[in-house]
Order: structure tokens, then sequence, then C-alpha cells
């Protein structure tokens, strides 16, 4: 997934660019670059590393141009270089293309080009499609009409997904075209941008979202959109009162230390807006009714809210739901069909993954609801219905108080669907605001002593039982992604069919213990493991009567509500142990926030 921008207009295009380009970096930072138009010339200047380092590079060679393409790298094909930077240009250097998405057929189209005598030069996919163009222009004038048909020519010969942004030398405009990849242009009375999310447009930009199998052309004082059969499409304008990425970082050390401690706020607001605007009566109650069977799909943390969705209504409704990876899930026989209930839960609502299940659930006819942070988002759009949760922007790549808040519409989402089927349920909504107390408190101090003792391991475990061990595996995921640390959650109840052979007396081992009868039965496992030699680090809310290593105790309101302020523990850790390895915490090496290619 990556970032792509581009400017036309009466201003310099540098400093719009790049700080467009600066909002987009959470898709991706491995490498940037620019293309730029200037005095009948096609430039490009490409870097590795973030935009930081291609501000740097343009400030030695700064331009006046004003038209400018710009992209920030998540590596898919190629390894972190600039010749594999974007903009990829053409053999003629006639044309500048910066991608967002996976060409999956580039292997077969290089081979065409190679036949054709041109050479391509990049590792990247990118690479293939402007000279793919350049050879559907091959004998005839670079004019906007000739570029336009070429682009219709070359567009369905890509297989996968893409937002392109094209500039083409001597043609004072933008090409643009999406497919399965976002791309929103913001309209201003200075010029026209392009860009793959709306964050990163001006704020006081009039904003419009192309549809997938969009063809367009940006001039300085408008745009022009087509289908990919060349029939003029009309974009619709979108209400975004404020388009702003929240970029202020309010004095603490990272945006994910601002996250988490935002958590409390995303929780009440999530619950607020869905009770106070009713959302939860417009899920049409014949869907839940007459629905055979329930599916929820999501990738990382998302996924990890599905489970404890999936737990609660198993709980409460007697539901039972296939719960799976989205990369999983779509490439299996699914049994989707008209009577299916599917759940997508997606911060960004453009996850491809995610993306790719919901396609499979409309073609068969499902009813499909959305769980999402941002409005605009395709997941949001692409559902019968979205719930929305209100947790503000995050933009840290770990998801921190996106979670909180999908686990606030999970439970919101249970206590509907309990009432929809006549279920008793023992949580109301005024018990769950009550947590937003509980995930006041902070552990660092507490944290810090567990910290000094595991900071330096290569690996260590998560464990729990229940729901707990739902919240192990996003514990682990947030300790892996953000302190390099390998980490594995298991459910306790496996240890001795065939993890504990790896224990002994250099294993750190996390347990939670939050529900309470099953208390016996965890320290019955901590036991095992301490026999072994283990270092227990205990986060429960139960009182226990065993010595460990180090023990945090921690306040639920309701054993059920564990999730919430156990994972807020378990991300103020991985905070702590990524600052004590002073790694870059917003940024994690090799992620990108929004994963928006398979
Ligand atoms: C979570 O910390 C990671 N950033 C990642 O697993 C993320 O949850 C996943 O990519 C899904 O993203 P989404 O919620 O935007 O679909």
């Amino acid at each position: 997934m990556c970032g792509i921008a581009g400017y036309i207009g009466k201003k310099p295009a540098q400093n719009i660019v790049l700080d467009c380009l600066k909002k987009l970096e959470y898709r991706g930072y491995d490498s940037a670059g620019v293309g730029y138009l200037l005095n009948k010339g096609l430039y490009t200047v490409k870097v590795t590393g973030g935009v930081d380092n291609l501000k740097q590079a343009l400030q030695k060679n700064a331009t006046p141009a004003s038209v400018m393409i710009g992209h920030t790298r998540w590596a898919t094909h190629g390894k972190v270089c600039t010749k594999n930077a974007h903009p990829q240009i053409s053999e003629n250097k006639k044309i500048a293309v910066v991608h967002n998405g996976i060409i999956e057929n580039f292997l077969q189209l290089k081979q065409t080009l190679y036949l054709d005598g041109i050479n391509l030069v990049s590792d990247t996919d990118t690479e293939v499609i402007p000279n793919l163009i350049m050879q559907k222009l091959k004998g005839k004038a670079y004019t906007i009409k000739n570029v336009l048909n070429a682009l219709n020519k070359v567009l369905p010969m890509l297989k996968g997904s893409f937002a392109l942004c094209i500039l083409i030398d001597n043609l004072n405009c933008l090409f643009i075209a999406t497919k399965f990849s976002p791309l929103v242009i913001g309209k201003t009375n200075t010029g026209v941008m392009v860009a793959s999310d709306i964050v990163g447009l001006p704020q006081k930009a009039q904003v419009y979202k192309l549809k997938d199998n969009t063809l367009g052309l940006v001039f300085k004082d408008g745009f022009k959109c087509y289908n990919f059969n060349l029939e003029p499409v009309i974009l619709q304008k979108l209400d975004v009162k404020n388009n702003g990425l929240d970029t202020d970082i309010n004095g603490f050390s990272s945006f994910m230390e601002k996250e988490i401690n935002q958590s409390p706020s995303a929780l009440l607001n999530t619950a607020q807006n869905i009770l106070y605007n009713n959302a939860l009566s417009y899920i049409p109650k014949n869907a839940i009714e007459s629905a055979k069977t329930f599916f929820i799909c999501a990738c990382g943390t998302a996924l990890h809210a599905g489970r404890v969705l999936g737990y609660l209504l198993q709980k409460y409704c007697g539901i039972f739901c296939v719960v799976d990876y989205a990369s999983e899930f779509r490439y299996k026989n699914n049994f989707l069909d008209k009577h299916s209930f599917c759940i997508f839960i997606s911060q960004s609502g453009e996850t491809a993954d995610t993306l790719g299940c919901l396609e499979l659930a409309k073609q068969s006819g499902a009813f499909c609801l959305g769980i999402t942070n941002v409005y605009t988002s395709r997941i949001s759009n692409m559902v019968d219905y979205c719930l929305f949760t209100s947790a503000g922007t995050e933009n840290s790549v770990a998801s921190t108080k996106a979670y909180i808040a999908q686990l606030c519409s999970a439970f919101l989402l249970t206590e509907w669907i309990s009432k929809v089927l006549g279920k008793n349920i023992d949580y109301s909504y005024k018990d769950l605001l009550d947590v937003a107390l509980c995930l006041k408190e902070d552990y660092y101090l507490k944290l810090q002593p567990v910290v000094n003792a595991i900071k330096d391991l290569q690996s260590l475990y998560i464990l729990g039982r229940d729901i707990d061990y739902i919240t192990a595996q996003e514990g682990a995921l947030k300790i892996k992604e953000v302190s390099y640390i390998h980490c594995e959650a298991m459910p306790l109840g496996e240890l001795k069919h065939g993890s504990l052979a790896l224990f002994n007396n250099t294993t750190y081992a996390i347990v939670l213990l939050t529900q309470k009868e099953l208390t016996q039965k965890v320290i019955s496992n901590i036991i095992e493991m301490q026999s072994r030699g283990a270092h227990i680090i205990l986060i429960t809310s139960q009182k226990v009567d065993i010595v460990v290593d180090f023990c945090i105790y921690i306040n639920n309101k309701k054993d059920v509500f564990s999730p919430f302020v156990a994972t807020k523990v378990l991300q103020q850790l991985a905070l702590l142990l990524a600052k004590q390895k002073n790694l870059n915490v917003d940024k994690p090496r090799n992620l990108a926030k929004s994963v928006t290619v398979e």
C-alpha cells in the first residue's frame, strides 16, 4: 500500500505535494519521489526513506513547477532502492507514473514489452504501465485524445488493483485512473489535487471520490472523468466537514502513546454516537432473524475485535459465527448465500483482503454490515449498512484506540442483536460507559520492572483462556509490530499439547486471568509453567494467592469487559518496549497503516 499525490494549479507544486505525501506516509515510508513538468521537460527526484528525505533532496533542487505527481512507497515488488521508487517512467522518459496497488500480471506484460524491444530497468510491477502507454502511443502525437485512447487500451490489460496519477511530457494536465484502490480529488481556488486519502487534501478542498474503473483528466481549474469505455462520468461531491489529519502529537512521545491515552474518549464517543443516533436500529431485524449463517471477516487487530464479537454473539445470543482472517476466508469454500449475515471490521475501511471478502459476500446476496472508523472509506460505502466507530484519526500504525472503539461497537451490537432475538444479557450500555473510567488508569510505572526484565528477549508468550486468549492474540500482535520481539499467543489449555516443551528457566510468559470461574484452572497452568522454571507476568482482575514474578492488577467493572483494560496494559507494555529499544513506535519497519494491497 502506498500513497500517491498529484497537483496542478496556479501555485508552485513542490510544497503542496510534499505536504500531501507527509500526510499519506502512514501508507508506507520505504521510499518517496516526485515527477514534474518544467519548460517542456519531465523530471523526477527519488529517494529511499521517508518524505523528509525527499524534502531535503528537493530543497537542494527546488523547482517552480506547478504540475507535479508524488509517491510514498511501501515496497511490494522490488527491494527498497531509488530504482524501484516511484515515479516509474517509460523508456523514452516522456511518461511518469505513480501507483498504489498491485499489477498481478506484470511479469506477462513485462514479457510482451521485452519482445517488443522495450527493456524495463526496475524490479517493480508499476514500470509496465508507462511503457505500455508508450507502446500504444507509438507513431502517434502525445495529445490528450491519443493518451486517453492509449489508456483505454492499457487499463483493461492490468489485472489486480491500481490508483494511478500520470504525467505526460508537454501535456499540461494529470491523467488519473483507479480500480480497487482509493483515489480522491480535492478542488481549491488555486488548483486541483489528487490523493490516495482525503487526509492528504487541503483542508478547504471540495472533495470528490472516484468510483472503481474510472479514468480522469485533471486541469488546474477542474477535471473530467470517464468510465473505462471513455463514457463521461459525474463524480459525487463528498460532504466532508473536516478532512484534516489530527497531526498534533500534543506533547506525547508518539502518536501511539497519544492514541492509547485517547482510548476512554474513543469508547465514550463511539457509544455516544451509536446510541444517540440510534444507529443499531437501522440494521434490518429480518436480516438478523432470517440469517442462517453469520460470518465475521477482518485482518490483524480488527480480526481480534471480530473474535470478541463472535465470542459475545455465541455467549449471549446463541449464534455461532465463522470468524476468519479475510486473507484466508476469501480463498475457501465459503458457503455464503442470501441467508448469510456478514460483518466486516476495518479501522481504515480500505484493507484489500477485507474488501475482497466483502465483494464475495455482496455477490452471494448476503447482508453485509460494516464496522469502520472512516466514513468515506470503500468498505463504508460498499456495505449494506455501516456502524461507525468514533475513535478519531488514528495515525500510529499500531491500532490502539480504534480497537477499543471496535470492542465498544461489538458489545453494543451484541446487546442489540440479543434484544432482536429475545435473549437475555447481563450487561447494559451504562456498564459499558463505566468501563471508560477503568480505561483512564495508566500502567507505565507498574510495567517498567516488567520491561526491564523482558526488553532483551528474542521471544515471549502471552497466554489466556476463553476471552483472555483473544486479548492475548491482540497483545502479541502489538508487541511484535512495535518492539520486534517475537511474541506467541496461546490458549493456556494447549500448553500440554506440545508448547510446554519450549519452557525452561529462560522463558517469560505473560498470563491473563480475568474470568473468575477459570481462576483455579489458570493457577494450575501457572504452576505447570513455574515447575519448568518459567517466569510469570500475571495480568489479573481476580484475587489470587499465588506467587509470581510480576503481578499487574486491573479493574474491569465486569469480567466480560476484560478485553478493554487488559488490552490497554498490553498496548502500554508494547509501547514501553519499543521506546526502550529506541524504535520508531509510530512507523514500525516493513509495515504501513492501511494495507490496501493483498
Ligand atoms: C494493527 O495494529 C495493525 N496495524 C494491523 O494489524 C491492522 O489492524 C490491520 O492491517 C487491519 O487494518 P484495518 O483495521 O484498517 O482493516
